[in-house]
């Protein structure tokens, strides 16, 4: 039987690391509130003008690098494009040098990247495309209100991508079910208010903090934790897999406290549980590809071992994948100046750093 395998990691990460001791000089926060509450210690921003693209484009070429091909399709999930209108994917797409492939951006908050995936294991079975490269990225410090020491506190910048193959089902890498859901009568709970057709930028009529992104940090916490539980167990379901057979389970990196209660709920071995929230915060659409890469980095899983993804997002969205540990070695690439034009290293597969993250990952026990 064949399916989607996972084949390949890339990241990037701005360099700049921001503490909760930097955040705590301009609101009335601590590190110690930041910490006991978030688990977050650091995040990354970007500097001003690097953008969502930017670091996509950095993470592309990365993952394909490491799966050592090119691809034929790109998948771009982000809250945070570098423009409203045209998607960002194309211009990724471009500047990977991937000449007229088809590109396109999904919108999915949080969850984007388990979309972007399932629409990419959905374009090979479906044989539009044989090589999808995923990607989330997010300049989160572009849309966080610097005022709001709900959200300021919580959201980093970051990029991870993965590339698809064709594989056998036994494979390491290979995903073996999915779950999605939605609710929109919540579409409130997370939002940017103004800069869409319903309430447009319009002078006089829209306020500063409308332009920013906002959440009802209390009730996305209860929905989080709900929907990502049960969606994971609708999926478990489907592979007949029990939560104690899991060696691999990464949560969205939402809330330390998030993705405690989503593996306790589950019964998931709190040493199985991986995850870098502590380095680089929520990271929206790039959280999952970033803590697989850091999990796979530091080889913490055996390629194969059952592997469990969650996540959830404004919309509200959420989903659930099940699949083999991949059999990857991720690589790590910057956002420099040089990667804004098609790289000619790409094809001798350089990495421009390390195949290593400043910051410990480790089991989340
Ligand atoms: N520093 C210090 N105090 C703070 C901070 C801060 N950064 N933020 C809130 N507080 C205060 C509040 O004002 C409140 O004070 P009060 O009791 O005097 O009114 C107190 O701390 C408790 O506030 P809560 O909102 O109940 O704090 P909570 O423990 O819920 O933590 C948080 C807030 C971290 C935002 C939490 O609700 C959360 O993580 N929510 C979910 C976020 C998330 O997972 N998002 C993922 C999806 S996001 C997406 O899709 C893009």
């Amino acid at each position: 039987m064949t399916t989607s395998v996972i084949r390949g990691m890339g990241v990037c990460l701005p360099e700049r690391i921001v503490t909760n001791d930097d955040l705590a000089r301009q609101l009335q926060t601590s590190d110690s509130w930041i910490r006991s509450r978030t688990g977050i210690r650091f995040r990354r921003w970007a500097d001003p003008g690097t953008s969502t693209g930017d670091l996509a484009t950095a993470a592309g070429v990365a993952a394909l690098n490491s799966a050592n091909t090119d691809a034929d399709f790109v998948v771009l999930a982000t809250t945070t494009p570098d423009r409203p209108c045209p998607a960002t994917g194309p211009e990724v797409a471009r500047r990977i040098g991937l000449t007229d492939v088809p590109a396109v951006d999904i919108a999915a908050v949080c969850s984007g990247f388990i979309y972007g995936l399932t629409m990419a294991a959905s374009l090979i079975s479906s044989g539009v495309c044989s090589r999808p490269l995923v990607i989330g990225a997010e300049v989160y410090s572009s849309i966080i209100d610097p005022e709001d020491r709900q959200t300021a506190v919580i959201f980093g910048d970051g990029a991870g991508a993965v590339l698809l193959q064709q594989g056998s089902i036994e494979q390491p890498g290979a995903i073996q079910a999915i779950n999605l859901g939605s609710d929109g009568s919540r579409s409130d709970f997370i939002e940017i208010a103004a800069g869409g057709s319903r309430n447009p930028h319009r002078d006089g009529m829209t306020t500063r903090k409308d332009r920013y992104f906002r959440m009802q940090g209390r009730r996305v916490f209860a929905q989080a934790v709900q929907r990502m539980t049960s969606s994971c167990h609708l999926t478990l379901e489907r592979v007949h897999w029990s939560p104690a057979s899991i060696g691999v389970f990464i949560s969205h990196q939402a809330n330390q406290r998030i993705i405690d209660a989503v593996g306790d709920r589950l019964g998931i071995d709190p040493h199985r549980r991986f995850g870098n929230i502590a380095d680089v915060g929520n990271t929206a659409a790039a959280s999952l590809p970033l803590a697989m890469a850091a999990t796979a980095d530091r080889q913490l899983a055996e390629p194969g071992a059952r592997t469990l993804l969650t996540a959830f997002g404004g919309g509200l969205t959420w989903g659930s994948v099940a699949l083999n540990w991949p059999d990857v070695r991720p690589i790590y690439r910057s956002a420099s100046r040089q990667d804004r034009a098609p790289d000619p290293s790409h094809a001798a597969g350089t990495p421009l750093m390390p195949a290593t993250m400043p910051g410990a990952v480790s089991p989340l026990t």
